[in-house]
């Protein structure tokens, strides 16, 4: 070393810490990290590459004394109040101009909080998403930072570096101001959570209706993932079919309980989008259908009651299965269409100046949302930077128009025969909506203003309205029944 100076120090040595830390080393930067447990420290040492600098302290003022100034330090721990005690225990030790970073899943409120917090301390503070997983972690992940862009510049090159690349390009970009980064995490979790409820729907029709073995599905998903629904998310899952349980010999998958968990992204993310206001269903439905498996008892009593029992189909799987991949590509473009449109809006709510170009660009590697359909997204964001929503590009019209028919005639297949496609079907039903120039929501309009005198504005002329309802509908209904009706 030329100084006894670290360049980077990690608070919280998980596997997610260590690991990013070692990809630091990795790439040449000398870092230390900290963690109150010994055994982390350890192992974080003697995980590191040969050659490369590499310590772990287990007190936090060991790690800031040993930092070059004005320090980088990084924390990885749960979202909440761990990151608002660290902050606390880390004020007392760090000086102007340092730089924080969350790196965890932290609510975008908060970091828009603690942005301000150290803002008036002088200290750059900085929400930054990283996706990817533990591996995603090692080998290089999708970076999301945000906030001070001051701050972003002074660590642009260590996260250029340790970040995944596609055409040798980092999958790290500024993602905007305060809290933009935390931000476009979050709807990156909320499109995870559909992609992967769209998945386990096309296993469910796949698996119980075209009868398709554990062998077959990991065939199917390889191959799928050989085309235009080549992703991280098809991959892994072909590889899951595979894996033996070692305690039943069984397949593991079908030894796993179908209450699925969650850490609260995907319910963040709808929860927002409720708030901003903007539309997406198949995000909303993959939080819902997480939550109704968790319903275990009440599911069992009501399958028993309504004998939901599935009847296999023995004949033209093949030609049924090939309908299925199109009609998942068809909702996996409306799953990223509808959190796209979520980062549109919100970028300009909370004026976080987000380029979407930028994000799907850093979303191609290393992130678990990464698909070779972000570099059609790409292409048309580049086009036109203005697009409020990808469904209004013309190259993906074509995608679209090409595959609608197939996701038409699944649903109708599943529908028929009780397999649940929620997301599938509000995919769709979101697609057909937006397609939609008048919608009939003219009649709820109607509705609130007779119940409610909530009034309605008018397609004829600028205004607010309202009717008396009752009274007219009596009128009306008498003037009908005299011209029915003119002796009586
Ligand atoms: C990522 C993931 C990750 C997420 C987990 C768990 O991008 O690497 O999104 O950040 O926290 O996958 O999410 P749930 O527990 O909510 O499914």
């Amino acid at each position: 070393m030329e100084n006894n100076l670290y360049d980077f120090g990690m608070i919280g040595l998980g596997v997610m810490g260590s690991n990013f830390l070692l990809n630091m080393a990795d790439n040449n930067y000398k870092v230390i990290g900290f963690d109150l447990d010994a055994a982390k420290t350890k192992k974080l040492e003697d995980e590191a590459t040969k050659g490369t600098t590499v310590k772990g302290v287990t007190t936090l003022q060991e790690m800031v004394l040993q930092l070059d100034k004005p320090r980088r330090i990084m924390m990885l721990v749960p979202a909440g109040k761990p990151v608002d005690d660290v902050i606390n225990n880390l004020l007392p030790l760090v000086e102007k101009d340092d730089v924080i970073i969350d790196g965890g899943n932290s609510h975008y409120t908060d970091t828009l909080r603690r942005v301000k917090q150290l803002d008036e301390k002088g200290i750059h503070f900085m929400g930054m998403g990283v996706s990817g997983g533990e591996e995603g972690a090692r080998r290089g992940p999708s970076i999301m930072p945000g906030g001070d862009i001051s701050a972003w510049k002074r660590v642009k090159p260590m996260l250029e570096a340790v970040s995944a690349k596609v055409n040798g390009e980092p999958c790290v970009a500024y993602m905007g101001k305060d809290a933009a980064g935390h931000y476009v995490k979050m709807v990156h979790n909320g499109i995870e959570y559909a992609i992967m409820q769209l998945i386990s729907e096309v296993y469910d029709l796949m698996k119980n209706l075209l009868d398709q073995s554990n062998n077959d599905l990991a065939k199917i998903f390889k191959e799928w993932n050989k085309e235009e629904l080549e992703s991280f998310l098809i991959e892994i899952t072909s590889e899951i079919f595979l894996k033996d349980d070692d305690i039943t010999g069984n397949r593991l998958v079908d030894d796993i309980s179908d209450k699925a968990g969650s850490k609260g992204t995907g319910k963040w993310t709808s929860q927002d989008a409720m708030e901003l206001p903007v539309s997406i269903p198949t995000i909303d439905a993959a939080v819902a259908m997480r939550t109704l498996s968790g319903y275990k008892d009440e599911r069992k009593l009501a399958s028993e009651i309504y004998q939901h029992e599935i009847k296999k189909i023995k004949h033209k799987q093949d030609h049924e299965i090939k309908k299925v991949k199109d009609a998942l590509y068809f909702a996996m473009i409306i799953a990223y269409a509808q959190g796209l449109a979520m980062l549109n809006k919100a970028s300009a709510e909370l004026s976080m100046d987000i380029s979407l170009a930028d994000v799907v660009k850093i979303w191609r590697g290393g992130c678990i949302i990464r698909s070779s359909l972000l570099e059609v997204f790409y292409k048309a964001l580049k086009k036109d930077k203005q697009l409020a929503n990808i469904l209004l590009s013309k190259n993906v019209a074509k995608l679209l128009s090409k595959n609608e028919k197939y996701i038409r005639s699944v649903i109708n297949l599943a529908v028929k025969n009780k397999i649940p496609v929620t997301g599938l079907m509000s995919a769709l039903g979101y697609f057909d909506t937006y397609c939609t120039e008048r919608m009939p929501t003219n009649l709820i309009q109607a509705q609130r203003d007779f119940f409610g005198a909530h009034t309605y504005e008018r397609i004829d002329k600028e205004g607010k309205f309202h009717t008396e309802w009752h009274e007219e509908v009596v009128q009306a209904d008498k003037k009908h029944a005299e011209t029915e009706n003119p002796q009586s």
